[in-house]
């Protein structure tokens, strides 16, 4: 049973013909040139407010309607976008208040993207409108299959409008009590005590930057604004094109918006995947790429999630656009839909003439044909994918999940104490989604408000904040049976970064694990402790809590300082299942050794059978395997036993022989 919107593929990305509304034979050579690279879809119209609404009120749909006519009649199929990223000039000078206050309290001008407030009605107003028409005229076209909404929504606006709307969020957060709110933030610290809402303004650099709970909230407030925001766009949508379902584009690990909760909103969630292979192709990067697709899988209920756009070639927004190697984007693409992507997607189709992305990669250069490098490594990728239907609409089985939370990441960035310097919290947590990652096994990144109760493994790097009801989870998974790995300064504050009295981590989750957190030590650059685990030395670099075990089994203890002996590394049977406290942290391969300790002790499965050398990924969609070189040498695998290679039909079997960037698919 598909489960997918499309049954096949998407391979397409951002089309931006308005930029060429003056030369419609490149129109024409678009349609030819798409067929040329097995292209099936495009997005259109993304920033094309000031094409659709020239003047206030005036409305210009006509190159549209020929543009999605002409899509149509070539067989493709629309993602259309509503405008909402960027505005025409009449309408932010006609209303100023429509254009973002930065947290300097000085209102911007006109220019960029996303330059516009969140909360302004009249800017809400004017969305609705637009995308009241574009859902009005385009509701029967044949050619539109989804809505792509705006345009990597993010920032924040600072306007009295924005800080009004703040207030009125706290209010509802904090039960209309002041004395709560001072309680929450523990105003009477500092003389900070708010005696009325209208003295409460955002934090910012110039003004109160201090009180985390405070930011917290801030961070919470934004959040919420954009998914209101979005809540506005897209309600004439869901009214006028019920059917149509709806997208947008999020940004990796992009912070100022709390994806977990915004997927929710979504019918599909999609990703612009940016990897920096021009900095280094590595399998550490395509680790972390890796990371983030599940991210987004994970967030969309396990269905298949797009990858909205990636570069054919090279990015104009480093500061040295280095061209990344041959057959990186192809298997760049192969990774997302082993991954759960439905889709490839390019930003952009063709490259502009003028403006600042005219020297970002495109699939069509100024050059203008299609014999160049990266249209044929494009065209290639796209009759691989025609071969892919297969995977369309499959998802993956993970029974390890990793809990990347993205309001902890806000929490642990705004506390000040311990090691200021090196918080790192997703790359904390894309440390122990790695060793799960080079054997093959198929993780999910949950927030810490998902279901546990699927995984027989949870893993929760540096959970330092706990939202309300997550100790009952917590507890409630591990007493039936599931294994709970966390590490330092695990449950020290709640939702309002505010602390647990009677020792960390808090309430019952001292028995769960069977420790209590006395210190937490830091340690400066260049100075390290050990941890003995297994007969083994592994480094103590940054932090570490000074634990004392309470009948849970010790399995490693410092080896240095005034804490030698002390545990490091604590096992609790708890009910039917285990707590695992790992109180320190290594940079180096100790999470590497420890997890594959305990993917042999829980019988966790790879994907596969199939060996492989390092450097090499293997994962499983449905019943096709994707088996991808990400080091920089050739590399050699063993199947298990016959298969289909999926691309040629030819079967294989034995060792395999992979090239640099070289990947297999089987059935
Ligand atoms: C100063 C201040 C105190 C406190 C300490 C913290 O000494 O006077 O209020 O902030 O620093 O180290
Ligand atoms: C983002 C945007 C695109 C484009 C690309 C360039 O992903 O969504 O409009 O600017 O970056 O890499």
């Amino acid at each position: 049973m598909k489960k997918s919107i499309f049954d096949h593929i998407i391979h397409g990305g951002d089309y931006n013909p308005d930029q060429w509304i003056n030369t419609p034979e490149i129109w024409d050579e678009d349609m030819r040139l798409m067929n040329l690279a097995h292209v099936n879809s495009a997005t259109v119209s993304i920033f094309s407010w000031s094409m659709l609404e020239p003047q206030e009120g005036v409305y210009n749909f006509e190159w549209l309607d020929k543009l999605l006519d002409k899509l149509h009649e070539n067989g493709k199929e629309v993602i259309l976008a509503t405008p909402s990223g960027a505005r025409p000039t009449w309408l932010a000078q006609k209303y100023p208040e429509v254009l973002r206050v930065e947290e300097t309290g000085i209102r911007n001008e006109y220019g960029v993207r996303h330059n516009h407030c969140l909360t302004s009605p009249i800017y809400r107003e004017k969305v609705r409108n637009i995308n009241t028409l574009l859902a009005q005229r385009y509701k029967d076209h044949p050619a539109v299959k989804m809505w792509h909404i705006s345009n990597e929504y993010c920032g924040e606006c600072h306007c009295d409008l924005c800080q009004e709307a703040f207030r009125e969020w706290l209010k509802k957060e904090y039960n209309n009590s002041l004395d709560e709110l001072n309680y929450k933030w523990w105003n009477g610290f500092w003389s900070h005590q708010i005696t009325d809402w209208s003295q409460i303004n955002s934090p910012k650099f110039r003004g109160e930057n201090h009180v985390s709970a405070m930011k917290l909230a801030w961070n919470r407030f934004v959040s919420e604004s954009h998914i209101s925001f979005f809540e506005n766009e897209i309600a004439p949508l869901r009214e006028i094109t019920p059917d149509i379902p709806i997208t947008t584009n999020f940004m990796k690990l992009y912070d100022g918006i709390d994806y977990q909760k915004f997927a929710k909103h979504l019918d599909l969630v999609s990703w612009d995947n940016y990897p920096a292979w021009d900095r280094g192709f590595n399998d550490t990067e395509a680790c972390d790429t890796a990371f983030v697709h599940d991210a987004f899988r994970t967030m969309g209920g396990g269905k298949p999630f797009f990858m909205m756009e990636s570069t054919p070639s090279l990015v104009n927004w480093h500061n040295v656009n280095k061209l990344p190697r041959p057959g990186r984007q192809e298997l760049s693409s192969i990774q997302a839909v082993a991954h759960g992507a439905d889709s490839v997607q390019y930003f952009q189709w063709r490259k502009s003439r003028g403006g600042h992305e005219k020297y970002h990669g495109a699939v069509v250069d100024h050059c203008g044909h299609e014999n160049t490098r990266v249209f044929r490594e494009v065209s290639h990728l796209g009759s691989v994918l025609e071969k892919l239907s297969n995977v369309v609409g499959e998802e993956c089985n993970s029974k390890v999940a990793v809990i990347a939370d993205w309001e902890n990441s806000w929490a642990v960035k705004h506390f000040c104490g311990f090691n200021n310097d090196h918080r790192d919290y997703f790359k904390e947590c894309i440390k122990w989604y790695a060793p799960f990652y080079k054997k093959g096994i198929s993780v999910d990144v949950i927030s810490m408000e998902d279901d546990y109760s699927k995984y027989d493994l949870v893993i929760a790097p540096f959970l330092y904040m706990l939202k309300d009801g997550t100790i009952d989870r917590i507890e409630s998974y591990v007493k039936n049976g599931g294994n709970f790995v966390t590490t330092y300064l695990f449950g020290f504050v709640d939702k309002d970064d505010f602390c647990y009295l009677g020792g960390f981590p808090g309430g019952k989750l001292k028995d769960v694990f069977g420790v209590w957190c006395e210190e937490t030590d830091s340690l400066p650059e260049g100075m390290k402790n050990s941890v003995k685990y297994n007969g083994k030395d592994y480094d103590v670099v940054k932090i570490c809590d000074l634990i004392h075990a309470k009948g849970s089994e010790v399995q490693g203890t410092y080896q240095k300082d005034f804490y030698k002996d002390y545990p490091a590394i604590t096992k609790n049977t708890y009910g039917k299942g285990n707590a695992y406290y790992v109180a320190f942290r290594n940079d180096d391969n100790f999470t590497d050794d420890f997890c594959y300790d305990l993917i042999d002790k829980y019988g966790i499965k790879a994907d596969t059978e199939i060996k492989a050398e390092d450097g090499v990924t293997i994962r499983k969609r449905g019943d096709t395997i994707f088996i991808m070189n990400f080091a920089d040498t050739e590399k050699t695998i063993m199947l298990d036993k016959e298969y289909t290679n999926v691309v040629d039909g030819v079967s294989v079997k034995g060792e395999i022989t992979l090239t640099v960037c070289g990947y297999i698919i089987l059935e």
